[in-house]
């Protein structure tokens, strides 16, 4: 199945002018020299992280269907969220001749030596979502704006508390709010973007005095959870509860970066008694990302305040195109070449934008969009 790229990683830059010279003098988006391959002809890799959350799931199949509809053949994995699985499945796509690697990485150092095959045998590398670190085989990231995703949830949190009104202007909310912060898995370099674009909104309310952290837990390697797991999340809120709410304090507020974790957090705070079921009853001001439907519904019944809803069909719609374009030898289109350093090169990347979704979001920005209907929304399950 694998034929020779020397076209596509022209395109990219990945091989000098001499050997761009060599394989016919052509350009990017020029035929010179290339062979002329049928999408049907060439195989690309799939390999995505976990099945265990909702949005990895429909990651795979908008981009297995994008591409099938292209004509490509694919090779869809998912790794169960074990490293050593995903490595060897991106070992068998190269062995099986993949022409492209569209990789989602659990941990984003782990796959060096992967990629490294793959530079070997000329196989441009995507990373999905999630950049890999610390290699410089990666050619393009195709991904959302994550450091904006951390504003957007710090944001929301403040206007839960009420020290933002609904425009995003301060209101004379003086506090002291009494809030906990929550940071996902520290090998996935997003949860570093979404922790520093929250932390840097929330800073000036800590400096002032108006946010307090009453578990003094304000470091992201004491805020972090592995794999992003809701068990974790439960047994850190249940601890922060015991360790620091025992003399009668109330908890406002958790800063949350993926729903996951929040309905970790939520069942904590219900377990406790005394934060009653909903933020009406006096349940804390409880963040969130990926508009995963058991959330949106918790949303939608004033249990969780609110969630960052990242369109993984238009994710997946952009990598399809940065596949093709490789494919066909034409250099991709970053709108950021400046953000992602990986600690061996800075990768030329395409960010997408992401929305706050409150309650009054859901029906505008995900019922009339079609990414869940009204019954899912009821029933809190995807059908
Ligand atoms: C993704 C988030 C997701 C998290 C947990 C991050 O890399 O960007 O959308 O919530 O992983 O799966």
């Amino acid at each position: 199945m694998k034929k020779t790229y020397t076209h596509a990683l022209a395109a990219l830059g990945l091989i000098g002018a001499l050997a761009l010279a060599g394989c016919g003098g052509g350009g990017a988006g020029s035929a010179g020299g290339a062979k002329s391959e049928k999408p049907g002809d060439l195989l690309i890799g799939v390999s995505m992280p976990t099945q265990t959350s909702e949005r990895w799931i429909a990651d795979g199949k908008a981009v297995e269907d994008g591409l099938k509809k292209d004509g490509y053949q694919v090779d869809l994995q998912y790794a169960g969220d074990d490293i050593p699985t995903q490595g060897q499945q991106i070992d068998q796509m190269i062995t099986k001749g993949a022409d492209l690697l569209v990789i989602a990485a659990i941990d984003g150092t782990a796959l060096s030596s992967q990629l490294d095959a793959a530079a070997a045998a000329h196989i441009p590398v995507i990373s999905y979502d999630r950049l890999i670190r610390d290699s410089k085989n990666v050619d393009f990231y195709v991904t959302f704006d994550n450091y904006k995703v951390g504003v957007q949830q710090a944001t929301s949190l403040l206007k839960g508390l009420g020290v933002l009104d609904a425009s995003g202007k301060e209101t004379a909310a003086k506090g002291p709010f009494n809030v906990e912060l929550f940071a996902g898995s520290l090998d996935d370099n997003n949860a570093h973007f979404f922790w520093n674009g929250a932390m840097d909104t929330l800073k000036p309310y800590l400096d002032k005095g108006v946010l307090t952290v009453p578990s003094g837990q304000t470091k992201i390697e004491q805020a972090a959870i592995l794999r992003w797991q809701q068990e974790t999340a439960q047994k850190r809120m249940e601890d922060l509860l015991t360790s620091a709410y025992s003399d009668g304090k109330k908890l406002n507020g958790v800063l949350s970066p993926f729903d996951g974790i929040s309905r970790g957090i939520i069942t904590a705070l219900q377990g406790t008694g005394g934060y009653g079921t909903t933020i009406a009853d006096g349940l804390p001001v409880v963040t969130g990302q990926d508009a995963e439907i058991g959330s949106v519904a918790l949303i939608d019944q004033g249990v969780q305040y609110s969630t960052i809803f990242k369109d993984t069909r238009k994710l997946a719609k952009q990598a399809v195109i940065v596949s093709k374009d490789i494919l066909d030898g034409k250099k991709p289109e970053a709108n950021d070449t400046k953000s992602y350093d990986n600690g061996a090169k800075v990768v030329p990347s395409y960010l997408l934008q992401s929305d706050t979704v409150d309650k009054a979001q859901i029906k505008p920005l995900l019922i009339d969009s079609g990414y869940w209907t009204e019954a899912e929304v009821a029933s809190g399950v995807a059908q």
